[in-house]
């Protein structure tokens, strides 16, 4: 597979530009994939410079390795879930990092490759785990949560309207047979939602499930949490979303880390000074150029953060 196909890296010379603030540093990729933002980070790196690779996904790692090869001696690579930060950190003596960097979500790869069963547009195993390691896949979301459950996911974590009609379809469905493919969901969700509303409410069910079997928001929260011990001053968090519910996540951090005081609630008591770890970057989310956009549509929901530990 050539490097482009695995999945073109989104704002990579936005990233490049807020990321890489020292060429001798160490930088986190958080979110690893095919390794495009991390080949061209490495690329800036002196040879005093580090790179550690973290992906939850064992293909993503081994496609990564391969386009990294010529950098072994500035790379380390680790298959694991970036929630756990802290450790992957502390277990290798590093007790400061000079950037962190997290593009969310899945590549194109893992939404093309069938077999992983993220997409609605295939008809493969309901699946949707970017650790294989992990057992709660979408299979035993779809077929064994509560209908009351399902429509919570599908609600909060996909922002669908109708998601209580979803959920009772889903549930009715698979009292009569198992459900079993990507393709089976999504007619059920098609049988509820028709017309010119389907695929947007194709794309909000998928995401959703998703969001549940990976525990996406939860472990953005505890990756930016428990990073910020390590940036080192200066240093930057460079956050990339592709949706309101992760983005309002990276928002509200930054601007709690940033703040100057903690509010007290009481008109008639002031405000309690705090000192702020960051100093937010980006007033507004930066998005991709008009360009970009043109030539990769997966760039035209994408928001980046940016936020400088102080
Ligand atoms: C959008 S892709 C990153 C693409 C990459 N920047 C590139 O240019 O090739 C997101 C990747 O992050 C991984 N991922 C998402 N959340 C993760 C997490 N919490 N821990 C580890 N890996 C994660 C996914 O498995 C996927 O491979």
């Amino acid at each position: 597979m050539s490097d482009s196909s695995y999945h073109i890296p989104v704002m990579l010379n936005e990233t490049l530009e807020h990321l890489v603030t020292t060429t001798n540093g160490i930088y986190v990729d958080g979110t690893l994939g095919g390794g495009g933002h991390a080949e061209k980070i490495c690329e800036r790196l002196h040879t005093d410079g580090k790179l550690i690779g973290i992906d939850a996904d064992t293909d993503a790692i081994q496609e990564a390795r391969k386009r990294l090869q010529r950098f072994q001696s500035k790379i380390e690579l680790v298959n694991e879930n970036t929630a756990h930060i802290a450790n992957i950190l502390r277990s290798r003596n590093i007790s400061t990092i000079n950037g962190l960097l997290l593009d969310l979500g899945v590549s194109s790869f893992q939404l093309d490759e069938a077999s992983k069963g993220f997409s609605f547009r295939g008809n493969e195993r309901l699946d949707m785990r970017m650790d294989r390691r992990q057992s709660l896949d979408a299979h035993i979301v779809v077929n064994s949560y509560s209908e009351e459950e399902l429509a919570d996911v599908i609600f909060h974590y996909g922002e669908e309207r109708l998601s209580r009609r979803i959920a009772r379809r889903i549930v009715n469905q698979r009292a009569v047979a198992v459900i079993q493919t990507t393709g089976e969901l999504a007619s059920i969700v098609e049988s509820v939602v028709g017309g010119k509303f389907k695929m947007k409410s194709l794309a909000r069910v998928f995401q959703a499930i998703r969001i549940e079997v990976n525990d996406e928001l939860h472990r953005l929260r505890t990756i930016l949490n428990d990073s910020l011990q390590f940036i080192a001053s200066g240093g930057r968090i460079v956050v990339i979303s592709y949706h309101s519910l992760e983005d309002r996540i990276v928002k509200i951090f930054f601007n709690e880390c940033a703040a100057k005081f903690i509010p007290s609630g009481n008109k008639f008591q002031p405000d309690t000074p705090r000192i702020p770890e960051l100093m937010v970057i980006t007033k507004k989310p930066l998005e991709a150029t008009e360009v970009e956009q043109h030539n990769n549509p997966r760039s035209r929901s994408a928001k980046m953060r940016v936020a400088e530990r102080t």
